[in-house]
């Protein structure tokens, strides 16, 4: 039984395999926090976890009591406006001005299986028996409004997912300032807040910090999750470590504004709140009307933070991404944007096609520049017809002629956007995200459609379709390239504006909705510039997501080293490209771009028919080597080895090991060269201990327990001894893989 309510008590205790998360109907008919963490015995009453004092200075609940208020009270989804100081979830302003509200229990309900949540993604059971349910409903009378709180519990995966609904049973019009999606207290502070931080193709690195007393908050006020700040957030004690100790995660299942933040008070006490940043946020709840919330997943470990990656990316993977691609390994994809930018046509196409097929790739993605007459970035978005002076035959004519080569045929969009040059603005001035009779900034020569306007979802909807219809495509990559500005629509009454940014999200999800479900055998790739909205709202409707539009091998291994905290390695898009790179001219090996490329799904984005005989060879071994380890890269266990947040960071180590643990694989990656260093080993993790296991290239066989406790046994370096050294060895920028076999004996 997952779920225990105790009647007698008023106590939940929501118990999966690993976890326990408990919490009552206090006195005053509120919600407290008692304890969550690692899995307890259930018992009759968890009450002596609750406590009061008598404090100097409180405000207290009742008349005659001292020691009931709510500042001494770890909550569970605080109000404003009674006896706590702290950041609440929610802020109601009623039509007579009060923000006052008192929400208590009135009732529950306990189910098999997870509710879905209208129009926003979520992660979602294929059996009931996956997850139980509880949904409590909390109701102030004198507003006759309801707040239902969703707590669903996945048993095996150790999983905590929560969400609100707001609710307006009333008269009267409520105006929800803040409607935050969920709130926990810690009972201590003694925590590390770590996030993934970052700016466009510098996304996802990993920032930790202790915490203090005061606001610990992450944010995004741009219109999407950001590359600035992702939306997830996690409380580490400051001794765990990748491998070992306590961490709490917490991810929001949205790509829009965030908040995310803890707030530790002058008890100690921390709390997490997380949802749609209330900055600059409002919704109108008329009469009848109800407000979901996005949702935030809860993940705790007690093995370190690979424990915790390890979770989400179980989750995410399995139930959080939709539709036939899900469970299905990824096809090697080229694409053409590195090696042309907008300056290609028919012709050229197919030679760097032809090429890339002849090495083994399996899937040609077009980029920007095949419609209107996008020749740089200042025209053309949001007109969805094919330029006939570079692709005379149309997008159907190069798609047939790439599928008859044998390779499979993408395209890329930016369905958001539109140029000020463009049929569609000329047509529809007020289509964009505006506010009316003011200046409207520009990012990257464009605008933002406003898709709060069914009618604008639906026009882009049709138009891309169009192109879906008629040609042989498989993949899109959906681009978004700015942030919004001046935030407003055409059409909405001025007490909905701020309602714009949220609405905007919505037909979004709408649009990939409806796209993902007429065109199912298409492969999504999400992407905005880069990664900057990379999180697990794009991954309920796109697998995939290109990571940055840094594409230098040095410098992805921070980026994809951050984003595997919580994203798994089948979201990761990773791409060989050309040298001298072209963000930061660097020039790298190409086995050491394949070497990084590896862990994510593997691409290539250069012109292949230019590179020498040597460089071809290589990249058909390294796409057949791909081929025949995808499968355990995609759906194996992920561990990070060595962090290059950590020291100098000049080693980055990861590995994945396969479900049976009979096969892994092992990155490993220095970033300068040292001249004489001492005997270095790397110790894997996620092994069998007892089995032996070949290291292919390597003489002999190693037991698990020894590469796991002793470690891997690493090449000496230059010592200066020895003038015949292994030339890979030598120099900036070197990696080496291992590939682990289990000997069948
Ligand atoms: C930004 C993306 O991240 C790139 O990969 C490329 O698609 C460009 N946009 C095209 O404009």
């Amino acid at each position: 039984m997952p779920i225990y309510f105790n009647k007698t008590t008023k106590e939940f205790h929501l118990q999966s395999k690993g976890i326990s998360y408990i919490f009552k109907v206090l006195e005053n008919n509120q919600l407290g926090h008692l304890y969550y963490g690692s899995k307890i015995s259930h018992r009759e009453s968890f009450s002596h976890l609750f406590k009061l004092q008598q404090r100097a200075g409180l405000a207290c609940v009742f008349e005659g009591d001292q020691k009931f208020s709510l500042e001494n009270i770890k909550q569970e989804f605080p109000s404003y406006g009674t006896t706590d100081y702290r950041e609440p979830a929610f802020h109601i302003l009623q039509e007579n001005g009060s923000r006052t509200t008192h929400f208590e229990y009135s009732s529950h309900a306990i189910y098999a299986g997870k509710p879905e949540l209208k129009g926003l993604p979520a992660t979602y059971v294929e059996q009931p028996e996956e997850a139980t349910t509880l949904e409590i409903s909390l109701y102030d009378q004198w507003l006759n409004a309801e707040i239902k709180l969703y707590y669903t519990i996945f048993e095996e995966m150790n999983v905590l997912a929560r969400s609100a609904e707001y609710i307006n049973h009333g008269t009267q019009k409520l105006q929800l300032n803040r409607a935050l999606s969920a709130s926990v207290d810690f009972p201590d502070a003694n925590y590390e807040m770590l996030h993934l931080s970052g700016a466009w193709s510098r996304e996802r690195h990993i920032k930790k910090r202790k915490l203090e007393p005061g606001i610990h908050s992450i944010t995004s006020t741009r219109g999407t999750s950001s590359s600035q700040q992702n939306p997830f957030l996690a409380l580490k004690r400051p001794d765990t470590t990748e491998t070992q100790g306590e961490v709490y995660g917490f991810s929001l299942v949205y790509s829009g504004n965030f908040l995310a933040q803890v707030e530790v008070d002058h008890y100690d006490v921390s709390r997490i709140s997380m949802g749609i940043h209330p900055f600059d946020f409002s919704w109108l709840l008329e009469p009848g009307e109800s407000f979901q919330t996005p949702e935030v997943t809860f993940v705790y470990s007690n093995t370190g933070l690979n424990g915790m990656s390890q979770t989400f990316h179980q989750l995410y993977k399995k139930r959080l991404v939709k539709g036939e691609w899900r469970d299905k390994v990824r096809p090697v994809l080229i694409n053409n944007w590195e090696a042309t930018y907008f300056d290609f046509n028919e012709e050229s196409i197919l030679t760097i096609a032809k090429s890339a097929k002849e090495l083994g790739v399996e899937l040609f993605v077009l980029d920007d520049g095949w419609f209107g007459k996008r020749d740089d970035d200042t025209t053309s978005l949001g007109d969805w017809f094919v330029d006939k002076e570079k692709l005379p035959n149309g997008i159907t004519g190069l798609a047939n002629k790439i599928t008859e080569m044998g390779l499979a045929f993408g395209l890329w969009f930016e369905p958001e956007m539109v140029s000020k040059i463009s049929k569609l603005y000329e047509e529809h001035p007020d289509w964009i995200i505006h506010t009316v009779g003011r200046h409207q900034s520009h990012g990257r020569n464009q605008y933002v459609l406003d898709f709060s306007r069914a009618e604008v979802v639906d026009y882009i909807f049709e138009s891309m379709s169009a192109v879906l219809r008629e040609a042989p495509i498989s993949y899109v990559k959906w681009d978004m390239n700015r942030y919004m500005t001046e935030i407003g629509s055409y059409t909405l009454p001025a007490e909905r504006q701020s309602e714009v940014a949220h609405r905007y999200m919505l037909g979004v999800y709408d649009l990939y909705h409806r796209l993902t479900t007429a065109f199912p055998h298409v492969l999504f790739e999400s992407c905005a510039s880069g990664g900057c909205r990379f999180d697990p709202g794009m991954l309920h409707y796109a697998p995939q997501t290109w990571t940055s539009d840094d594409t230098d091998a040095i410098e992805r291994l921070k980026i994809q080293y951050g984003t595997s905290v919580v994203y798994p390695l089948s979201s990761i898009g990773a791409h060989v490209s050309a040298v001298p790179n072209h963000q930061v001219r660097r020039t790298t090996s190409l086995d050491t771009r394949g070497n990084v490329a590896y862990f994510g799904v593997f691409g290539y984005e250069l012109n292949v028919d230019e590179m020498t005989e040597e460089e071809k060879d290589t990249v058909k071994k390294q796409i057949a080597f791909y081929k025949d380890t995808r499968e355990l890269i995609l759906h194996g266990t992920f561990y990070r080895l060595r962090s290059p947040f950590d020291g100098d960071g000049n080693v980055t180590s990861w590995m994945v090991v396969s479900e049976d643990k009979t096969e892994a694989l092992v990155g490993y990656y220095q970033v300068l060269a040292r001249v004489n260093p001492g005997f270095r080993s790397l110790r894997l993790e996620g092994l069998n201990q007892e089995c032996e296991y070949h290291i292919e290239g390597m003489e002999g066989t190693y037991y698990g327990d020894e590469l796991m406790n002793v470690g891997l046994q690493l090449n000496n370096e230059f010592s200066g001894a020895s003038p015949l050294f292994p030339e890979e060895q030598y120099g900036d920028f070197t990696s080496q893989i291992f590939k682990l076999n289990a000997v069948q004996r």
